[in-house]
């Protein structure tokens, strides 16, 4: 049903709508108890595990910082937007608000900057997060947020506490319930000393929130696989393990496409003889399917719980609006009346939802 993807768009809509009112009226306001109540994509891993390739792959786009060493220092909330109107693809950033990027080499370049403005050019990071907005025919709705490597010592330039500042950061993402966690870990690394599964362990015993992404696996020593991992038999998730070919360093420096990468990707399982009963199920493409089609049966699910607090937004905002107690900005007027617009609509679509018939149902 064409219904559920519109849900998603207005949800996506809708989370961007309140981040852009930030703490508009201070903060613990509906808008952040909305943007609270939505699902959201969270990428964790160690340093190097592969988390910016695989978002970049989830894009189908070039347009992350990425190498060696810690180079995601501030949070990235990258949120995808389906287009169907037949305009070119194009990003937007939340700080950069009427620029639109074509060109996605700026979009790496300024992310860098923007880094750069907040923690100067160092190896420092920061939790204060940059919005990134891409519009595109491509890509599946889907909030995901790219986070800074957990590692386990500091190096030169940094602070002694590193380590465990880039763990609180990262835990504060996934503790929330509605988190979705995207555990990223290197094939060629022992399952059992995975950062990434550690955490997500932590933080959702039971599996039901995370899934379990394996990385490198062209990289493993000749004659081993990640059968045990990808069947479950090493560690159990309620989630589907999923492996993974990004492009090499190589690959990358010879300017291999995303497109050729992606067709690579799955020759590579289809072709393998340890791998091809499984080839459907693997690869960034069926990935990305896999947790869009988990973001809407997470949103259906709560469908009743995001309608009560849209109702409240629409109240508050109303009377906002109706009263202007206080002089608000032009732009802040203006997003005030987005976000009722856009909870309007998400309403209306849910009771057409209802009316067609089975209520936070499955299919
Ligand atoms: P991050 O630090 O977790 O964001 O990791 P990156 O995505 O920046 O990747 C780190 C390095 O590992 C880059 O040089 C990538 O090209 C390489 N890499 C990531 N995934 C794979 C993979 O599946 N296979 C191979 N051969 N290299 C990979
Ligand atoms: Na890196
Ligand atoms: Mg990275």
């Amino acid at each position: 049903m064409a219904t559920m993807e519109n849900l998603i768009g207005l949800v996506n809509r809708i989370q961007r709508a309140c981040t852009v009112l930030g703490d508009y009226g201070g903060g613990d306001n509906s808008f952040s108890s909305l943007w609270e109540a939505l699902p959201s994509v969270a990428v964790v891993g160690g340093q190097s595990s592969g988390k910016s390739s695989v978002l970049e792959s989830i894009v189908g786009r070039d347009f992350l910082p990425r190498g060696s060493g810690i180079v995601t220092r501030r949070p990235l909330v990258l949120q995808l937007h389906k287009i169907d109107d037949g305009s070119e693809e194009y990003a937007e950033f939340l700080h950069i608000p009427r620029r639109k990027f074509t060109n996605f080499a700026y979009v790496r370049q300024e992310i860098q900057d923007e880094t750069d403005r907040v923690t100067g050019k160092t190896k420092q990071i920061s939790p204060v997060p940059i919005h990134l907005s891409i519009y595109s025919p491509n890509v599946v709705n889907l909030t995901l947020i790219d986070l800074p490597g957990l590692t386990k010592f500091a190096v030169e330039g940094q602070p002694e506490s590193i380590a465990q500042d880039i763990e609180t950061m990262v835990r504060s993402y996934v503790e929330k319930p509605n988190s979705i966690i995207l555990a990223i870990s290197p094939a060629n690394q022992d399952i059992a000393t995975s950062d990434a599964i550690k955490l997500a362990r932590e933080v959702d015993p039971t599996g039901e929130r995370t899934f379990g992404v394996l990385t490198k696996l062209d990289l493993m020593d000749k004659g081993t696989n990640a059968l045990d991992v990808l069947e479950g038999r090493s560690y159990r998730l309620q989630r589907p393990w999923v492996g993974i070919v990004n492009r090499s360093q190589a690959d990358i420096n010879k300017n291999t496409n995303m497109t050729v990468a992606r067709r690579k990707e799955q020759e590579y399982f289809a072709t393998s003889p340890d791998y091809a009963h499984l080839a459907s199920k693997m690869g960034s493409e069926y990935l990305a399917k896999l947790l869009s089609k988990h973001l809407e049966s997470v949103i259906r699910s709560r469908i009743p719980s995001i309608t009560s607090l849209i109702n409240k937004t629409i109240d508050e905002l109303e009377s906002e609006m109706d009263h202007l107690g206080r002089p608000i900005a032009v732009d802040a007027g203006a997003q005030l009346y987005t976000i009722l617009e856009l909870c309007r609509a998400f309403d209306k679509i849910f009771k057409e939802h209802l009316d067609g018939g089975r209520p936070g149902g499955d299919r």
